[in-house]
């Protein structure tokens, strides 16, 4: 059964990491949806100019540079309906855990987790106080517990610890809210991170990613998704 959808049109939407890749896609997407994105880049000077879409500095790594971005867009825009957790790096390759540098583990889970955990402490006390919200973690099937293979050590412990903070965070929203935080995986695609031989678009990513973050109020919280079905954890 295809997830209940609500339209996105005049939802103020945060997208973390938009400069390129699936953020840029997902930013794009939202804009042409009718929502109010806002783009929380490294270098604001580098993002494509897309007509309507607020460009805000953000650094996921830092705890200041987040708390200013979330500031500065409920400041502007009034308030916050929805954030996308895409900002994510990658950088120990097929690295075996065996072989991880202690200090590569710590970069990833600053940017991977830590980051988002920043956020949506951030965001979520003003999504529950007006009882809507709706937060999405871009996620990975090399975080999945049941797919669990070696290599891409600091990035799988990463995203397994995020499905976890996806759990927890609905968990705590409760039941009955119609604030809803899920986790998803966008499949393997064509950015730097996927490279050159992935098999699908960012624009076919980004519309799942749209409509995770549009889901309705009789939708799903706490859940983990690929192509609007559920996967596996
Ligand atoms: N591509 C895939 O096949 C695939 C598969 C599964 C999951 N994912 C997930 O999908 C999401 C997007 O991936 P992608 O393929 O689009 O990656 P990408 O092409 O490498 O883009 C990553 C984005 O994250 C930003 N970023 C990195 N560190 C940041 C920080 N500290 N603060 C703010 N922004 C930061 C980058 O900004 P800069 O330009 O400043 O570096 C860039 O905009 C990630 O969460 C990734 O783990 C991707």
């Amino acid at each position: 059964m295809p997830l209940p959808i609500e339209p996105a049109a005049g939802k103020v939407i945060l997208v973390t990491g938009a400069n390129r890749g699936i953020g840029l896609a997902t930013a794009r997407e939202l804009r042409k949806r009718g929502a109010k994105v806002v783009a929380g880049v490294r270098k604001p000077e580098r993002m494509p100019a897309i007509e309507g879409v607020t460009v805000l500095p953000l650094d996921a790594a830092s705890a200041e540079s987040c708390r200013a971005f979330v500031e500065r867009a409920e400041k502007e825009q009034g308030r916050i309906d929805g954030l996308v957790n895409n900002a994510a790096i990658l950088i120990d390759g097929e690295t075996p855990a065996l072989a991880l540098a202690e200090e590569d583990l710590r970069r990833a889970i600053e940017v991977n987790l830590i980051g988002p955990f920043r956020l949506c402490q951030l965001v979520l006390p003003g999504m529950l106080k007006r009882g809507y919200g709706r937060i999405v973690n871009i996620s990975s099937v090399l975080g999945a517990i049941g797919e669990m293979g070696g290599g891409f050590a600091s990035y799988r412990m990463t995203k397994l610890a995020l499905n976890g903070l996806t759990r927890l965070l609905s968990a705590e929203a409760g039941r009955e809210s119609n604030v809803k935080i899920n986790s998803i995986h966008p499949g393997w695609v064509k950015t730097d991170m996927g490279g050159a031989g992935a098999n699908r678009e960012p624009a076919e990513a980004a519309r799942d990613i749209a409509d995770l973050v549009s889901i309705a109020a009789n939708g799903p919280s706490g859940g983990f998704f690929y192509q609007g079905e559920p996967a596996e954890w």
